[in-house]
């Protein structure tokens, strides 16, 4: 038995704590701004967004969890697929088996039908579901409505989802509220280190100076996701070195074994076009080690024939790259020529290697 880990579990993502850092203000909007409602009679609904790490599932896995007169369903939109299938699973754990053949409106009777208590529905990781499924959508949204449903929707994603969604869309579900999950600071980043290694690992094995440590690389992106990470990896690695305490060269190799800018959530909320726009500017980024917007488009081409797609007009290429910035995948710098042609924009990746890249994107679209 080894001197560092005393249990593992609060070192996986999916674990939640006892407590939040920095998360009350959220979890208070959260309860009075969609539990409170619903618990009254009023459906409610609110989109939650903020980059990768910063606390959108285990915040809503929280809420759950406190105190409350609603049944709480959580889904991933990524595993169910459509959000009709989403209502199917949320009826199962209410204990009724019911096809997804139906028409919504039989399945929302047969919801109303099936409990009493208001419901609040989770739904996680809704990005690429909100863009490839708005009907559903806006049956979800409408159902309380017309079906006098007592029923509440959180809906989490990486980006605004409203942008995402044409302005017929948006004017079609009426009023929404919304709410952005900013990133941690390196104290909050600290705090959460630190209780996290007094929970899971033995005394001693984690001194302030490593959680310090940890807390700096990961506070440039803000990510708990990433400072939790690193201190599962660095644990690991000493306790296989058999070591009694956490060294800074283990928190250093731990960091540049992960990359917080290519999560596979970020990745999977790709659609095709743009993950193979993704694909272009790294293969041009392997070759050449900066891209432009003129090289890249020629390699845009060549994926886009490849995927049997039909070629992308520069909008498309604009707005796709746009979302990238907006995850923190791509950076772009404005250069001027020096003539009269104005500026021109580079695009480049920090941190990240473009050959792991493309090979996980090559796994998504095969
Ligand atoms: N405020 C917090 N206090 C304690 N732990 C936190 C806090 N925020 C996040 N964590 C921990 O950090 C990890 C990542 O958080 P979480 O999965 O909620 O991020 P996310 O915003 O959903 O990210 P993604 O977009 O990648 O799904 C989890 O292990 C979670 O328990
Ligand atoms: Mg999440």
């Amino acid at each position: 038995m080894g001197h560092i880990v005393k249990t593992p579990e609060p070192l996986e993502s999916s674990y939640v704590p006892v407590s939040l850092v920095n998360r009350r203000e959220q979890l208070e909007a959260l309860r009075e701004g969609v539990v409170f409602p619903v618990e009254n009679g009023v459906s409610s609904n609110m989109f939650i967004y903020g980059q990768s790490g910063t606390g959108k599932t285990v915040t809503l896995k929280f809420l759950s969890g406190l105190e409350s007169g609603c049944f709480f369903h959580y889904e991933n939109a990524i595993s169910a697929g459509s959000f009709k299938r989403i209502v199917v699973n949320l009826l199962n754990s209410l204990g009724k088996q019911i096809s997804e053949k139906l028409p919504y409106d039989s399945i929302f009777r047969s919801l109303k039908r099936s409990t009493e208590k208001p419901i609040i529905l989770i739904i996680d990781e809704c990005l690429n579901l909100v863009k490839t499924d708005p009907d559903g959508l806006y049956n979800l949204l409408r159902a309380a409505e017309i079906y006098d449903i007592h029923m509440g929707m959180l809906l989490a994603s990486v980006d605004n989802p409203a942008l995402h969604m044409a302005s017929r869309e948006i004017r079609r579900l009426g009023i929404f509220n919304e709410m952005k999950f900013h990133k941690y600071s390196t104290e909050d980043l600290y705090e959460i280190v630190e209780d996290r290694g007094r929970i899971s690992l033995f005394d001693g094995a984690l001194t302030p100076e490593i959680i310090e440590g940890i807390a700096s690389i990961s506070s440039r992106s803000g990510s708990a996701r990433m400072a939790i990470e690193i201190l599962q990896k660095a644990a690991f690695m000493s306790e296989y070195e058999n070591s009694r305490s956490i060294t800074m060269e283990n928190v250093r190799r731990a960091s540049s074994m992960i990359n917080p800018y290519i999560t596979q959530s970020k990745l999977m909320e790709l659609d095709m076009k743009e993950l193979l726009i993704l694909l272009s500017l790294c293969q041009v980024l392997e070759k050449n080690g900066e891209a432009t917007m003129d090289g890249i488009t020629d390699q845009i081409r060549i994926n886009f024939e490849a995927g049997h797609q039909d070629p992308p007009d520069v909008s498309l290429i604009y707005r796709a790259i746009r979302h990238l910035e907006s995850l923190d995948i791509v950076e772009s710098s404005r250069e001027s020529s020096g003539r009269s042609t104005g500026v021109k924009k580079r695009f480049f990746m920090n941190d990240v290697p473009v050959s792991i890249l493309i090979e996980k994107i090559y796994e998504i679209i095969e």
